[in-house]
C-alpha cells in the first residue's frame, strides 16, 4: 500500500537532495570559476609559468585558472601586487562548489561563502580557507609547488 508524502516531508527530502548534489554538479564541471583557463603541464610536483604570458596578469587582482591534468584540481592564479602572486584552490571549502571572481574577492555561488584572493575566509558559511599551494615568483618564472 502506498503512503503519500506530505508536501512538507517531499520538501524535505528534495532540498536534502539538492544540497548533496550541487556541489559536486559544480565540481564536475569544468571551467565553472568562468575565468579566462590555461592548461599547463607539471613536472616533479611543480607547475612553472611566465606570468608575463598571459594578459589577465597584467594588473593586481588579475585572476586565470589553470588547468593541470595531472593534478586532480585546477588552480587560480592571482596577481596579489607588483612581483606577487598567490596559488589557491577554486574548491569552496564548506561544501566543495566551485568559487566565482569577483572584481577583489571570490565568493561562492552555493551559499555565499566569501573568500580574499589569497583564499582567507571573510564571510561563511565556509570555515577553512580555500587550499593555497606555495608559489615562488623568481626571475619571471612563477613555480607553483603541488605537493607539499
Ligand atoms: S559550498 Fe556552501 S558556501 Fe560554498
Amino acid at each position: 500500500m502506498k503512503v503519500p508524502l506530505s508536501r512538507r516531508i517531499f520538501l524535505q527530502q528534495t532540498g536534502a537532495l539538492t544540497v548533496t548534489l550541487l556541489p559536486a554538479l559544480f565540481a564536475a564541471s569544468g571551467c565553472a570559476t568562468g575565468l579566462p583557463t590555461y592548461r599547463a603541464s607539471a613536472s616533479v610536483g611543480k607547475v612553472i609559468l611566465d606570468p608575463g604570458k598571459y594578459p589577465e596578469l597584467a594588473l593586481e587582482g588579475g585572476t586565470i585558472e589553470v588547468e593541470v591534468p595531472s593534478h586532480h584540481e585546477s588552480l587560480l592564479i592571482v596577481r596579489i601586487g607588483e612581483g606577487s602572486y598567490a596559488a589557491v584552490s577554486p574548491v569552496c571549502t564548506h561544501l566543495g562548489c566551485m568559487v566565482r571572481k569577483e572584481p577583489s574577492f571570490f565568493r561562492c555561488p552555493c551559499h555565499g561563502s566569501t573568500y580574499t584572493l589569497e583564499g582567507v575566509v571573510v564571510r561563511g558559511p565556509a570555515e577553512e580557507p580555500l587550499k593555497r599551494y606555495p608559489v615562488q615568483f623568481i626571475n619571471n618564472q612563477l613555480t607553483i609547488q603541488l605537493r607539499s
